[in-house]
């Protein structure tokens, strides 16, 4: 299979882990005979500082023709005084709404030999599986630019939706449910937002269609206090834009690192964008201890969800598996014993476990 894939690092770690998922995908496309070619863009503050804007024309039009982008994260000190139309993060927010990705897939799945590293107690954490399906083009983080103002004394954020926007993402969790547990959690704030109201009675108009799919309806400040008590409870959460942003930071708690998660931009067809959950890590950026592991994972999302290659994704999950079953991980996950490796000694290391099936496939197979 030949693919194009559109690299847009970014800054910070961003970076650095962008690397680990390119150098794990060679590795698959040799293994599975596949072309992938990589071409890599500006974006974020990396893009304001050559270009003077945070989504150049050029980056656009390379997503448009490509067949799957992955990000590494995008902002940082440097930009934060920058005017806000330009900062690095409206470089993100401008590409996911150029290319349409309305729904952004923020599977949250604990490994088992990270079990201990939560701060969660095991018992609590064991057995959850939440798939979080977050509105990406919409809500608080596009209201019309004639309405956002901030004149030094009061300001402005509006936050809208359509019913199509609404119908199009719950529609997916709806679909997303069906082929799990059968379970979806719509988070709202439906006693206090008109939008959440909508957003609701948009949900129950939409349960008719998906008999099989049991429904719940949970406030947001609730659903942020059961994530952490009892997420088990949940298969499938679909929210809005912020609510959505908020818990799966939250959610992550349950895996052992923010730097674990891994997350699909997608549309209903077209060009998709994976990139982690977190963002460019500031605090550690330059250290070479970045977890690459929430930007392999993606790849791996990547391999699936656009390309249909559920094998070769499956391979680098289990090969990420490998490595912390094998005691490897990086600072992030404060594990007490095992040995802890840096971005680039992690990478190999899922290299090593790539390779190691490969040949133990051979072996079975002569
Ligand atoms: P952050 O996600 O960058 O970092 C939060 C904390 O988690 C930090 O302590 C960081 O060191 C740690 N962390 C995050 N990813 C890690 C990894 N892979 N390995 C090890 N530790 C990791 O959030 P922040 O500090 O609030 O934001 C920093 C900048 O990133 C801001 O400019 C923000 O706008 C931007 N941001 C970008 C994205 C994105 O590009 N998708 C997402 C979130 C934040
Ligand atoms: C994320 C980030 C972004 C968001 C920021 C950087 C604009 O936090 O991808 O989760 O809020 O969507
Ligand atoms: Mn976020």
């Amino acid at each position: 299979m030949k693919k194009q894939i559109i690299l847009l690092p970014g800054d910070g770690i961003g970076r650095e882990i962008i690397h680990s998922a390119k150098v794990v995908l060679n590795a698959i496309a040799s293994e599975y005979n596949h072309e992938f070619t990589f071409h890599q863009h500006a974006i974020g503050g990396d893009a304001i500082d050559n270009y003077g804007v945070p989504l150049p024309e050029d980056t656009v039009k390379a997503c448009h023709n490509a067949d799957a982008v992955l990000l590494g994260a995008v902002g940082g000190p440097k930009w934060d005084q920058v005017p806000a139309n330009i900062r690095p993060e409206k470089g993100l927010l401008g590409i996911r709404k150029e290319l349409g990705l309305f729904a952004n897939l923020r599977p949250v799945k604990g490994f088992k030999s990270l079990l201990h590293a939560s701060p969660l107690k095991q018992e609590i954490i064991e057995g959850s599986d939440i798939l979080i399906i977050r509105e990406l083009t919409g809500g608080l983080y596009f209201g019309q630019p004639s309405e956002r103002r901030n004149n030094g004394n009061s300001v402005v954020d509006t936050l809208s939706y359509t019913r199509e926007e609404m119908e199009r993402i719950i529609d997916k969790g709806f679909q997303s449910a069906r082929i799990r547990k059968k379970h979806l959690t719509s988070v709202d704030k439906a006693n206090v937002l008109e939008s959440s109201r909508l957003w609701r009675e948009v949900v129950e108009e939409k349960a008719k269609d998906y008999p099989d799919v049991t429904v719940e309806h949970l406030l947001v400040d609730a659903a942020a206090m059961k994530l952490i008590t009892n997420p088990s409870q949940f298969d499938v959460i679909v929210t809005e834009n912020l609510f959505g942003d908020i818990l799966s930071d939250e959610a992550s708690v349950l895996t052992g690192s923010l730097g674990m998660l891994p997350s699909a931009s997608i549309r209903t067809d077209g060009v998709g964008l994976y990139e982690p959950v977190h963002g460019s890590a500031p605090d550690i950026a330059g250290k070479g201890i970045a977890n690459p592991l929430g930007m392999i994972l993606s790849a791996a999302l990547m391999l699936r969800h656009s390309f249909g290659l559920d094998e070769e994704a499956s391979d680098i999950e289990k090969a990420v598996n490998e490595c912390l079953e094998q005691g490897y991980h990086t600072a992030d996950l404060r594990i007490a014993g095992g040995t802890q490796v840096g971005t680039e000694e992690m990478t190999n290391l899922v290299l090593e476990n790539l390779t190691t099936k490969s040949i133990s496939d051979c072996i079975c197979n002569s």
